[in-house]
């Protein structure tokens, strides 16, 4: 079975793993959150030159926790699209010259179905066809999994990703960058109904609401609005607020992934991305499907946000088809994930 060296540097997460087929044997993350923490966001020219700097010892410290030899390994696989290109670049330059160096086949792999392999690490026998509801900073997306790399993207967010909405809600709640986990911590002390915010739905011009389709950026509004709101009425319940926006986010989620799932006729749910750490998310999505008979399957917390163990992971599965990127694989900002046999010879 190949052991593959993975790197993910699309963002702010410097990160190497040694990966087995399923089996992780070192999974390195050096976080960049402190330093982009004081600017509320991630700055790309910090985060590239942050990369920089880490990417040899977070190697040196994967390849001894694995204690493997570079002889040992078959290939090199780095996230190529879609993130920051200065910082997707500092990978996936690593990585073809670790390639070049110990004569291995190099792999491109394409970071949301980094998000999606995530779940095969805790549940090794999941097969496609499957859902998956793939939520991060920088993606809301709804992927029908039809078999192994054949994807259909069936719904997606008009404006900001869901994890883009709980960084700007504890941004305007002036409670610190990155908000998705910080809401979580609050949400559990807060009421989740003191206050009915808006899911988010997308009008049709025909009529109703698109059913999978997510928008967040009035939710966002609304939050807004209410603290201003009840500013001028003395303290802000800071906690109820997180908890019935977090409820709010979990809520649309949920509806929409579940009926994605019965109108597909497919009984597997999985969830990637950061926001799959989410705790309202995990208890509502798991409650619909249990009442549905769909079974639903979340990464383990350290494999929801970036890593490079869920790359190594979807890299094995590529990499025993015999796809091998081309040397001169360009970096991409942006790339649909159902062009990913793009990315092999
Ligand atoms: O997948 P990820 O590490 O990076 C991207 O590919 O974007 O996701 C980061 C996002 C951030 O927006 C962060 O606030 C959110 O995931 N996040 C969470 C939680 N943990 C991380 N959102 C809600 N609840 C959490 N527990
Ligand atoms: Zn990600």
């Amino acid at each position: 079975m190949a052991t593959i060296l993975a790197i993910e540097t699309s963002c702010d997460e410097t990160a190497v793993a040694i990966v087995n087929k399923r089996k992780v044997l070192s999974s390195i993350v050096a976080s960049q959150v402190d330093l982009h923490s004081i600017y509320g966001g991630v700055v790309p020219e910090l985060a590239s030159r942050q990369h920089l700097e880490t990417i040899n010892p977070c190697l040196k410290q994967a390849m001894a926790e694995a204690a493997v030899s570079w002889q040992e390994l078959d290939a090199i696989a780095a996230t190529c699209a879609p993130g920051l290109v200065g910082a997707l670049l500092v990978g996936v330059s690593t990585a073809k010259t670790l390639a070049m160096v110990y004569d291995k086949p190099f792999l491109g792999i394409h970071h949301l179905e980094g998000h999606i392999y995530a779940s095969y690490l805790s549940q090794p026998e999941l097969q496609p066809p499957f859902i998956c509801l793939l939520v991060s900073g920088g993606h809301t997306s709804m992927i029908l999994v039809k078999d192994d790399f054949e994807y259909q993207m069936l719904g997606t967010t008009r404006d900001d990703a869901a994890g883009e909405a709980f960084d700007k809600v504890a941004r305007l709640l002036d409670l610190g960058y990155p908000g998705g986990p910080i809401i979580d911590k609050l949400a559990e002390s807060g009421n989740s109904q003191a206050f009915k915010l808006p899911q988010g739905r997308i009008s049709l011009p025909e009529g109703g609401y698109h059913p999978y389709d997510s928008s967040f950026s009035g939710l966002k509004t609304a939050v807004l609005r209410l603290t201003q709101k009840l500013q001028t009425q003395g303290d802000i319940p800071v906690a109820d607020i997180a908890a019935s926006f977090q409820a709010t986010v979990a809520k649309a989620l949920t509806t929409r992934t579940i009926k994605c799932a019965l109108d597909n006729r497919i009984n597997v749910i999985t969830v990637g991305g950061g926001v799959a750490a989410n705790s309202e998310l995990r208890k509502q999505l798991v409650n619909a499907a249990k009442s549905h008979n769909i079974q639903v399957y979340f990464p383990s917390l350290k494999f929801c946000t970036d890593n490079a163990a869920m790359i190594g992971c979807a890299a094995s599965e590529h990499y025993e088809r015999g796809d091998y990127s081309p040397l001169d694989l360009e970096v991409r900002s942006r790339m649909d994930i159902t062009q990913v046999k793009q990315l092999y010879l």
